[in-house]
């Protein structure tokens, strides 16, 4: 089948990679010339194993295009897919500014019959108001389908070609019928609903997934208070079907594109029906507290003052990727940086410190965590990556002015660190003084 997809961010590359791995020809539409550009290049300017090499082995086949011409891609088009971004206003519901831009130039360029597939977040009645949209532009049959993506940072395309399920929210039986045509391939339940109930289900994943990630982190806490390991909590909590292990790790807390934008969207949703989704308030209070906390510990136990060094390891919001945005790390340098503290960071997809106000001139980004650690008062781990867990502790220790370790991802917890002469403060991990 011959698709469109409108958005080339890392949900529309990993889609419109995705789509053309399965045998489909996709066109990709992009606003940004340079990015367009950069693509029929085969240069992906975003850090999502599997995509470059879908672009060197398609592109010659021509069965994966890019252009900034929206009226020449759509040419012969069964299915278009909007995936823009849809970030957060102030109040922090969605700004749909770019999906209403994308509806109103798909509805303007269509020239035949078209299924508008929208994969972006967005508020509960978004698919009726592209339809609005579109219906003011064309008179050609169309239908609007709420398909949201369920894909992860850094793992997108694997996301994409193994979905767990397929959410469908329309009730155009046409458009519906075209839509599990495409999705033919993948062997996985398709589930078909409302529009509404589509969109809704999107962030209630995601608030769900989030509020896991805040319980464990308040019993965390309690950990700390009576002298409990959160990592064996998790484990029996997570051995339980109904519970699973996944998204149990204590630590930062959460960031990231998704998570603080989706859950501040879900709860101006509640809000704007006057519902108080108080479960979701705590849910996001307890994660911007988890990485105050945090730093406030530093701090305290360095009996930090203006100058002290500190090493940190991870800049970016997760392992896998190089997306600083709502980093907990970021969050806790800040904070570092404001009290006075200088600090090298060492991060492997970041070769500059975060555009930041003033503090940002206390932080250097290092070639290498060896570096970063040499004369250091204290080692923090802010981002879980592999590379992290396996260095030579002696050698740091040998290059630490202080051989202290907070670990802000329990992620060296099973390596014993007190056994090479190390203070080390995890996250949960016992009585905390
Ligand atoms: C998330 C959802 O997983 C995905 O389904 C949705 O489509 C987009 O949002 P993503 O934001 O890429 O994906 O990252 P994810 O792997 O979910 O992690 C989100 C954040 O939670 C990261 O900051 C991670 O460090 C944190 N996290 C995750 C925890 O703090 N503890 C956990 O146990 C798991």
């Amino acid at each position: 089948m011959r698709v469109c997809v409108v958005g080339l961010g890392y949900c529309g590359l990993a889609t419109a990679a995705g789509l053309c791995q399965i045998g489909h020809e996709v066109i990709g539409v992009d606003v940004d010339s340079e990015k367009v550009a950069a693509l029929k290049r085969a240069e992906v300017m975003i850090h999502e194993p599997g995509v470059a090499a879908v672009l060197n082995e398609a592109g010659p086949s021509g069965r994966l295009r890019f252009s900034t011409d929206l009226t020449e891609a759509l040419h012969a088009v069964q299915v278009c897919f909007l995936c823009v971004g849809t970030p957060s206003l102030p109040d922090g519901l969605a700004d749909l500014r770019q999906v209403e831009t994308a509806a109103r130039a798909v509805g303007a360029a269509m020239n035949g019959e078209l299924v508008v597939v929208n994969k972006s977040t967005v508020p509960v009645g978004t698919a009726r108001r592209i339809r609005d949209l579109i219906t003011q532009q064309t008179k050609e049959r169309f239908a609007v389908i709420s398909n949201p993506e369920f894909l992860r940072e850094g793992q997108a395309l694997n996301d994409v070609l193994h979905p767990e399920r397929i959410v469908i929210g329309s009730s155009e039986e046409w458009a519906i019928k075209l839509l599990l045509r495409l999705y033919e391939p993948f062997n996985c339940p398709k589930f078909l609903m409302s529009p509404e109930s589509a969109e809704l289900a999107k962030y209630a994943a995601n608030g769900f997934l989030a509020a896991k990630i805040s319980f464990i982190n308040e019993i965390a806490q309690i950990c700390e208070c009576v002298g409990a390991n959160v990592l064996d909590v998790a484990r029996v909590m997570g051995a339980d079907s109904r519970i699973g292990p996944y998204f149990l790790e204590a630590g930062l807390g959460y960031g990231g594109s998704c998570f603080p934008k989706d859950t501040r969207a879900l709860q101006g949703i509640a809000g704007q029906h006057h519902h108080d989704f108080s479960l979701l308030e705590a849910v996001i209070e307890v994660n911007a507290r988890q990485r105050q906390r945090f730093a406030r510990r530093v701090l305290e136990k360095l009996k930090a003052s203006a100058g002290t060094r500190v090493a940190v390891w991870g800049l970016t919001f997760k392992a896998g990727t190089d997306d600083l945005r709502e980093s907990a790390a970021v969050d806790v340098i800040k904070i570092l940086a404001v009290a006075g503290l200088r600090i090298y960071a060492y991060d492997p997809t970041v070769k500059r410190p975060p555009p930041g106000p003033w503090w940002s001139d206390r932080v250097s980004v290092v070639a290498g965590p060896l570096e970063a650690v040499t004369e250091a008062d204290a080692l923090l781990l802010l981002t879980a990556w592999p590379e992290f867990h396996d260095i030579d502790f002696n050698e740091v220790k040998r290059r630490m002015k202080t051989p202290m370790i907070f670990d802000g991802r329990n992620f060296l917890a099973d390596r014993q660190l007190e056994k090479f002469g190390f203070t080390y403060v995890g996250v949960g991990l016992g009585r905390v003084v």
